[in-house]
């Protein structure tokens, strides 16, 4: 904790890290359910969001789910499907391939390899956008020739190199699949994030620049491939009179009430992001001048949506800091300070602020999965090195130094000023 706490109070209210906002259209169409008595998986709502967000993202497909995680779920089975046909007696249609995945982001993108009976390889981070590293994704297909599937994600709002990726996938024949459960209205070279893989997935959960309270929808340009989600999303159940099954299916479709308050935040969308950036760039401004730098994107092609600001200090500035599975600890230190110390501050200030999504490889379940970096080393050569510019196990090194700022909508001027103020002190 820092020392000087001359004038900063704590604040009354808690300064969230990313917190729903309701405008009233949501009741209205939640209202509009419970009037029709469309209180089930179907009805108007589900219809209209499904056309709201395909036209929004610019595919000609989505299907409205219960989750992020049941889209990216339901994405990956389609395509282990379309390359391997079913591989177990349960369904799965990985067993016995390796998947290129991201390393950096939430355990949900990548899940549904293990659901599928298949191997996540961990492709380590570009530095430049804290997303899938190209130049990993191409040493990968240099080990690992015969993969044909990659999962990519696009971190906190900001587009990786997806056309890069696209162009490596493409010469080694792979399909992909997007997660754009965080990114939602961002673009890179002017089309949305979720439209480019050969699948794609959103989320509606309750920190995302909009939601439904929970909600999530899978995108594609084929009807063929819209129409088997929608199917194995209910059941898997046959035209038949009766019940009638010839597939593994699940209870995956989304709810029309939850489809109303996804349909009444779709309006405001654009607010959200303008609210965001407007954050993202008073913390650039406010922290200028001490040593770190915001979560980076390619200002060139992309507009991310700025879920959420990010900081990185910088690694001289760096006080001493040590993570175990569950606990940090770390020495303060005059000048410098680590992720460890802020976090706490603003804690104490009634603040949340998160550390950055700890990488794939790094989490216990999937340690022992392969990872590669850009240089080609996997584990061993790579842990023992946290080497940002040299490539080496770039997303270890951004967990180190990395925090998740505030990012709440509704965070006002002078509270963000607070909490630049409080970071700031931490580095006195
Ligand atoms: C990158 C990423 N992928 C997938 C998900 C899963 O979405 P959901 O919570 O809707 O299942 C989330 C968020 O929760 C996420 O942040």
């Amino acid at each position: 904790m820092f020392q000087n706490t001359k004038n900063i109070k704590p604040f009354e209210k808690k300064v969230w890290l990313s917190s729903p906002t309701m405008h009233g259209d949501e009741q209205k169409w939640v209202n509009d359910a419970f009037v029709k008595n469309w209180i089930t998986t179907a009805g108007e709502n589900i219809n209209e969001v499904e056309k709201i967000v395909a036209e929004r993202i610019g595919v000609k497909y989505a299907v409205a789910l219960s989750c992020g995680t049941a889209a990216l779920h339901l994405a990956t089975k389609l395509a282990g499907e379309k390359l391997y046909g079913q591989t177990t007696p349960n369904g799965g249609t990985l067993q016995g391939h390796k998947v290129f995945c991201s390393d950096m982001t939430f355990d949900a993108t990548i899940n549904p390899v293990a659901y599928e009976d298949g191997e996540a390889v961990f492709i380590d981070t570009d530095p430049d956008t804290w997303n899938m590293c190209p130049k990993a994704l191409e040493k990968a297909f240099e080990i690992y020739p015969e993969v044909k599937l990659v999962v990519v994600a696009h971190l906190y709002g900001i587009p990786g190199k997806i056309d890069e990726i696209r162009a490596i996938c493409n010469r080694h024949g792979a399909l992909i699949v997007e997660d754009a459960a965080e990114s939602f209205g961002a673009t890179y070279k002017g089309k949305e994030t979720g439209g480019f893989g050969d699948f794609g997935a959103i989320s509606f959960n309750g920190n995302k620049i909009i939601t439904g309270s929970s909600g999530g929808m899978f995108l594609t340009n084929s009807k063929e491939d819209a129409d088997k989600v929608r199917k194995w999303s209910t059941q898997s159940r046959e035209a038949a009179p009766w019940y009638q099954h010839e597939e593994i299916g699940y209870n995956y479709r989304m709810s029309n009430i939850i489809a109303g308050i996804v349909r009444g935040q779709m309006n405001y969308l654009d607010e959200h992001i303008a609210q965001k950036r407007a954050i993202y760039e008073r913390y650039k401004k406010g922290l200028e001048g001490l040593p770190v730098t915001m979560n980076p994107f390619d200002s060139a092609n992309s507009v991310p949506n700025y879920w959420l600001s990010c900081m990185l200090i910088n690694k001289e500035a760096m006080c001493r800091q040590v993570r175990s599975e569950n606990e940090p600890m770390y020495i303060s230190e005059k000048g410098k300070t680590c992720p460890t110390e802020i976090l706490e501050s603003l804690a104490k200030y009634n603040a949340e602020g998160r550390p950055i999504w700890k990488p794939m490889h790094m989490q216990p379940i999937y340690r022992m999965n392969p990872f590669v970096t850009a240089n080609g080393n996997g584990r061993g050569q790579s842990n023992a090195y946290i080497d940002c510019g040299a490539a080496k196990d770039v997303g270890a090194d951004i967990f180190a130094r990395g925090l998740c700022l505030p990012s709440d909508n509704k965070m006002t001027p002078e509270q963000q000023d607070v909490i630049i103020e409080i970071v700031k002190r931490c580095f006195e």
